[in-house]
């Protein structure tokens, strides 16, 4: 599909918008992205040195957020953003999500890395967004210091597997 150019900098279609700086998101997602900044303080990735941070707002306006949690037998730990999300599920399990951020950085660094959600972590994604039938948007850095923001987890993952399979 074709991208359509809008404000200067910026480019956009049906499924998502790319911001060429952070400051250009709106200032809802800017105090997310924020919020998932936070988070990269909680991270335990000795193994990696790669901290990943993620904020989920859900719509009974809680925030939850989430760090890469990593494990001496390495694929016993877990991606930030699945720590966020069962964490909503398991507080809140009637409350969907409005919007996600992620962010990634190496631990010995300052800048933020582009960095889009694994395989395993877009599966989940998509199931918390199928579980309420209600798109949310989901916001991370791409490459050249530019952001994402997609309007639903569903685009990151075509021709998906989903409880209407089963
Ligand atoms: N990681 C995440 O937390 N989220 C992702 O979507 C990609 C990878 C973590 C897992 C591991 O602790 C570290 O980043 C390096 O792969």
């Amino acid at each position: 599909m074709a991208l359509k150019n809008g404000i200067v900098g910026m480019s956009e279609n049906e499924d998502y918008i790319i911001y060429n700086r952070l400051e250009e998101l709106d200032e809802a997602s800017q105090w997310l992205v924020n919020k998932a900044n936070e988070a990269l303080k909680t991270s335990y990735s000795p193994y990696s040195k790669f901290t990943v941070g993620a904020a989920a707002l859900l719509n009974n306006s809680e925030v939850i957020l989430g760090s890469n949690q990593e494990n001496a037998s390495y694929p016993a730990g877990l991606c930030a953003e699945r720590v966020a999300l069962f964490q909503a599920g398991a507080r809140f399990p009637h409350a969907a999500v409005i919007r996600l951020a992620i962010v990634a950085k190496r631990a010995n660094e300052e800048d933020l890395r582009a960095g889009g959600p694994c395989g395993m972590c877009r599966q989940v994604m998509l199931e918390f967004e199928q579980k309420f039938n209600l798109p949310y948007e989901v916001i991370f850095r791409i490459e050249d210091g530019k952001w994402i923001k997609t309007k639903s987890a569903q685009i990151l993952l075509p021709f998906s597997f989903g409880k209407r399979n089963l």
